[in-house]
């Protein structure tokens, strides 16, 4: 499938697919987003030193360098599983802007983009990667971990993604008190949440979206 680079509303790259009619990010602002999302409601949120991360949906590493420069300041160890079914084309890589906005001095996206698969990579002080070529239907990851980032491509475009054997998948995977962070606010989807037993919170948006959702495990 042909991917193209486009420049978001925030002036932040992100790839686009013509075929699904489908974004990696916000047309809105990629990094906006991203760090809306994933930063504020997510890892600022988890109240420990070292934190266990699980991402579906790899992509263009921008939620791993955001995450890593996060750890990074606020001195939180991060492990980070990362699982990307089609990995992207060094070619379209080279074309991201995310480390010239977002002041990537060390080269650090670089560093994850060239990190082998399958196997934990020190990328920083604070942050260890381990990026896994798998899809997540086939994949059940062994370590739990305290927070999920899903981020897969939206139901519309990818609905046997959002399906509720995902979804106990990733209950599994989570430590009790873990917690998913995405952009969906589906309805069915957060009532799938729901069932599985997961404390459902709706919050505001990044800009361009009335909402998102994060979902607590809770006993
Ligand atoms: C919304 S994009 C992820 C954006 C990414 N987190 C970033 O920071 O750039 C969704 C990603 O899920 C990947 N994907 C699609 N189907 C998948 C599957 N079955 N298993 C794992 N990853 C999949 C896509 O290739 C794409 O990279």
């Amino acid at each position: 499938m042909k991917h193209e680079v486009i420049i978001t509303g925030d002036g932040s790259s992100s790839i686009f697919i013509p075929e699904l009619n489908e974004h990696y990010h916000s047309s809105h602002g990629a990094i906006q987003e991203a760090e809306h999302v994933f930063i504020k409601h997510g890892i600022q949120q988890v109240e420990k030193e070292s934190v266990t991360i699980f991402e579906l949906g790899f992509g263009t590493g921008l939620n791993a360098l955001l995450t890593t420069l996060f750890a990074e300041k606020h001195k939180i160890r991060v492990t980070y599983y990362s699982i990307e079914a089609f990995p992207v084309d060094n070619a379209l890589l080279e074309q991201l802007n995310y480390s010239e906005l977002l002041e990537d001095t060390n080269d650090t996206l670089k560093t994850i983009h060239a990190a082998a698969w399958e196997t934990d990579v020190v990328i920083s002080e604070y942050f260890t990667l381990q990026k896994i070529e798998a899809k997540i239907e086939i994949f059940q990851l062994q370590q739990s971990v305290d927070l999920i980032y899903f981020d897969a491509f939206g139901p519309r475009a990818q609905a046997e993604l959002w399906n509720i054997e995902i979804l106990q998948k990733m209950h599994k995977a989570l430590n009790d008190d873990g917690v998913l962070v995405t952009y969906c606010a589906q309805g069915q989807f957060k009532r799938d949440l729901k069932s599985l037993g997961f404390r459902v919170e709706s919050l505001p948006g990044p800009p361009g979206k009335r909402e998102m959702t994060r979902a607590i495990k809770s006993l």
